[in-house]
């Protein structure tokens, strides 16, 4: 089975069939998305919130990435894994995204990496392209930037701002990205450049006419619990079930009703008549 390509997710857009996309960290959550057959999954940073539990995504290295990335290849050999580069990786010259780019592809298998940023970075995006790695991009809300943003808010509500949004999202597609995420965008912007563009858009929180959706795994299954995005929908509440799991299990510890003989391994019965004489 071939791993699902940049090309491949073209052709799905042509077909006006949608893509679903989720973030994985491990390898367990990876195999679960794989045999759903979710055919993108992202290593975001969205990790050092709902894996660590810290304030926004600025702390992940490009180790924690690469860290993940191989435990979520080695669950979803057939998805195309894509890998967030994190702060301050790709901005400091071009040099150094290439450098940081290309290690990440080198040592874990990922078929592509993500960037945020519009027209200020299409030179590095053509430069990663160029050399071989393929990009996706990301505008709207870019979480990377939250204390220059002033936090997650929906972007580009007013005209200079949504013409601005669409230029970046052409820039990216000119400079060779083979998707964008449109994150936090109103539905009517996330439309048009969903039109306007060949390659395809993945939405969140940009309403539902992008080519493509994508959900953080900790909060459509209820793992996370901190807070809800508005944008987000649970479709199971797993933290609550490992809660009251947890509880039960404890109250079977406590009245010895946990381990049980299936669990255990006893003697031959002559042998422990001699032991407890
Ligand atoms: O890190 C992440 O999970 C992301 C998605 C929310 C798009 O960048
Ligand atoms: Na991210």
């Amino acid at each position: 089975m071939h791993p699902i390509t940049p090309s491949r997710l073209a052709a799905m857009k042509d077909k006006g069939e949608r893509i679903a996309a989720l973030t994985a960290y491990d390898y367990t959550a990876a195999q679960m998305c794989e045999a759903a057959g979710i055919p993108v999954i992202l290593v975001g940073d969205t990790l050092g919130m709902v894996v660590r539990g810290e304030a926004s995504t600025l702390a992940v290295t490009l180790d924690d990435v690469i860290y993940h990335s191989r435990m979520v290849r080695r669950g979803a050999p057939h998805a195309l894994v894509i890998a967030d580069l994190p702060f301050m990786t790709y901005r400091i010259s071009v040099e150094d995204a290439l450098r940081n780019a290309g290690r990440l592809m080198q040592t874990t298998g990922v078929g592509g990496v993500k960037l945020e940023g519009g027209s200020e970075i299409t030179e590095t995006v053509a430069r990663l392209v160029q050399a071989g790695i393929p990009v996706c991009g990301h505008l709207g809300y870019t979480p990377q930037s939250t204390h220059t943003l002033g936090g997650a808010r929906v972007q580009g509500r007013n005209l200079d701002a949504a013409v601005q949004l669409i230029g970046d999202a052409k820039a990216l597609e000119a400079a060779g990205a083979f998707a964008v995420v449109l994150e936090l965008v109103p539905t009517e912007i996330a439309a048009a450049i969903s039109r306007q563009l060949d390659i395809p858009t993945i939405g969140i929180g940009a309403g539902p006419d992008c080519d493509g959706e994508i959900q953080v795994f900790h909060d459509l299954f209820g793992l996370f619990t901190d807070f809800q995005p508005r944008h987000t929908r649970r479709y199971l509440n797993v933290a609550e079930d490992i809660t009251g799991a947890a509880r039960q299990f404890k109250a079977d510890v406590a009245d010895r009703r946990f381990p049980g003989d299936e669990q255990s391994s006893a003697l031959k019965p002559e042998l422990s008549a001699r032991l407890s004489e």
